[in-house]
């Protein structure tokens, strides 16, 4: 298998929860040489730096600055949260078993969670002698199921089902003589006494690699961790630029982006903003070269149902990149970004599709629009074409995470210059 594939699926392997996987991103870059910056303290910064910083444990940013004068930031953003399930607190239910209370985190698809084995992992609080440690914990086994009723139960199960999840999607985890030892797993999990706790459902199952050619990959998560590690190593694998290349992998995009460590918070303006006072830049004039591209994953047109897709703008999986267009700025593509970001995937050999929603259907949103807010500069929305999008269990192509990869090197790696009439691009 292709090193970039096996690299990309241990990374969704060992992601089972937010933190995990900023944990998983914090370690390539800790590898590559980047260095901890924190929010709290004063930094440094020098020509030939490569930095990073985190929020939460659950949004981080990486940078680094260029020699010479640097002209503009080229940025992207994806997000590193998923819908699942959180654990609630006073987790346990008691009754002929035990069962953990937990309630939905993002707008996901619910069938696929239940009958098969689950787990529990995120981020404690533990008490210490001088205060609190933030720790992950993984509890790492077969713990969890949740199981459905019987077909003899429910007969209509097969015409379409009204879940409550306050009732149906509550996971076993033991007997009755369970109650109370879940806390104790945890516990021991997190060496300490837990002041607090963001714990969330995870599916056992590992990424798999299928398809007559092996083309297609299977995991939870691909949306947005695909893009994620996609944007990492193309920012990582990039040449120097004239520009400050920033990564930023964002938390909260599946519950509206507005928190803390969310694309909705100040986290990427106060970082370009700090930057620029260390480095004595302009910020207005810095921000008026710069670049947004907003990577989050795309549907593919659905082999069973090709009906749901736009006539004219229908992303097939293994066949490229995907620019993705709304008209009300869902997602903020237009003409100028989706015309440099052409050229950028041209120059990398990558090929590109597009998407519209069919305009009879809504569609989703994601987290480039919500960014401009705060950071407004060209954008362009573009992501991987995948099926069963918030599904615990997601699918997409391999060769397009390639082409993601090859596309966002290219792009941190480009000399893109504002003139009168357009820009420049070497
Ligand atoms: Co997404």
């Amino acid at each position: 298998m292709d090193k970039r594939i096996e690299a990309l699926i241990d990374f969704l392997d060992n992601a089972h929860s937010v933190f995990h996987a900023v944990a998983g991103l914090e370690k390539v870059l800790l590898d590559a040489g980047y260095q901890a910056l924190n929010e709290w303290n004063a930094w440094d910064l020098i020509p030939g730096g490569k930095y990073y910083l985190k929020r939460n444990d659950s949004a981080i940013l990486a940078f680094r600055i260029p020699q010479g004068n640097p002209k503009g930031f080229l940025l992207s953003a994806s997000h590193a949260d998923r819908p699942c399930f959180k654990v609630k607190e006073n987790g346990e239910l008691k009754g002929a078993y035990t069962r953990l209370a937990v309630e939905r985190y993002g707008g996901m698809l619910i069938s696929p969670w239940l009958d098969r084995p689950l787990s529990v992992a995120g981020r404690v609080m533990v008490e210490t002698e001088s205060g609190i440690e933030s720790r992950l914990v993984d509890i790492d086994r077969d713990l969890l199921l949740i199981p459905n009723v019987a077909i003899h139960m429910n007969r209509q199960a097969n015409d379409g089902y009204k879940w409550n999840p306050a009732v149906d999607t509550l996971p076993l985890m033991g007997s009755k003589e369970a109650a109370g030892k879940f806390q104790t797993i945890l516990e021991e999990a997190a060496g300490g006494k837990i002041l607090g706790h963001d714990l969330y459902l995870y599916i056992r199952q590992k990424a798999s690699v299928w398809g007559l050619e092996e083309e297609y990959i299977s995991s939870a998560a691909l949306d947005d961790l695909e893009c994620a590690w996609c944007c990492t190593q193309g920012f990582l694998n990039a040449a120097e630029s004239s520009a400050i290349p920033v990564l930023s992998v964002f938390d909260s995009e599946e519950v509206g982006s507005a928190s803390l460590q969310g694309a909705a918070s100040d986290l990427l303006e106060v970082t370009l903003q700090r930057i620029c006072s260390c480095l004595n830049l302009p910020l207005p004039q810095m921000l008026a070269q710069s670049f947004m591209v907003s990577a989050d994953n795309a549907h593919a047109i659905h082999p069973n149902h090709p009906e749901l897709a736009d006539a004219a703008n229908t992303p097939v999986m293994g066949k490229g990149v995907v620019l993705k267009y709304n008209a009300n700025q869902r997602y903020t593509s237009d003409g100028v970004s989706a015309a440099i970001f052409r050229k950028v995937c041209a120059k990398a050999e990558v090929p590109v599709q597009t998407y519209c929603n069919r305009a009879d259907l809504p569609g989703g949103s994601t987290l480039g629009n919500i960014s401009l807010a705060h950071v407004s500069v060209p954008s362009v929305d573009i992501g991987l074409p995948q099926l069963a999008m918030h599904s615990c269990y997601e699918t997409a192509a391999i060769s397009d995470a390639i082409a993601l990869e090859n596309a966002m090197a290219a792009y941190y790696g480009a000399a893109l210059e504002r003139t009168a009439s357009g820009y420049t691009l070497k």
